[in-house]
């Protein structure tokens, strides 16, 4: 099709490009989610060919680690826990809300967790909940606070990131940590920290 050759669809080449984009576009947090993920591929060619001969594939996941028990935790008293390692700013709070929230389990899809590190520079959030507004925060440095029924979402402050959301598993009464929603601050992944 040359440029200027009308299309059947009726759409210009750049209406065309866009729609196509769009239905490509992956948001931040989505991919995010699975930044975790390292995927390493060897391809070794034939030499004199173009075909590949042979192809390796090796993936890094996050890990699957025990949290405590659903029947544990007291409503609006933070639970703290280590993940995905024990390095830098992999301090997180689990919680049971009271309320629903997103990405929350439970009976009542009100237990979540969330990294204490800060978005902006990294302050720590530790013993900051507050659970007359279901947030934590605000943050010593520059004041950010953040909305754990929301996925972590600024309510206010510096920071223009939301905070990383621990994802949950429950097994019977056990509650796992599978996952990072989020880049930890700090990190530019969240499995080498
Ligand atoms: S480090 Fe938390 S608001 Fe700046």
């Amino acid at each position: 099709m040359t440029r200027n050759t009308p299309r059947k669809d009726g759409l210009s080449g750049r209406s065309a490009a866009s729609r196509i984009g769009h239905r490509c576009l992956m948001s931040r947090r989505n991919f995010l989610i699975t930044s975790g993920a390292t995927t390493t591929v060897m391809v070794t060619l034939d030499p004199g060919t173009a075909f590949a001969r042979q192809m390796q594939g090796q993936m890094t996941a996050y890990p699957r680690k025990f949290v405590t028990r659903l029947s544990s935790l007291k409503q609006d008293e933070p639970f703290d826990f280590s993940y995905p390692d024990e390095g830098m700013y992999s301090e997180n709070m689990v919680v049971k809300l009271g309320t629903p929230a997103g990405g929350g389990i439970g009976p009542d899809k009100d237990v979540v967790a969330f990294n204490y590190a800060c978005t902006h520079q990294g302050g720590p959030l530790n013993g900051s909940y507050k659970a007359d507004t279901k947030s934590l925060g605000a943050c010593p440095l520059h004041l950010s606070t953040y909305d754990l029924t929301r996925h972590g979402i600024l309510i206010s402050g510096q920071a223009y990131q939301s905070l990383p959301q621990i994802l949950l598993e429950l097994d019977g009464d056990d509650i796992y940590a599978t996952g990072v929603f989020g880049l930890i601050f700090g990190r530019h992944d969240n499995l080498q920290g």
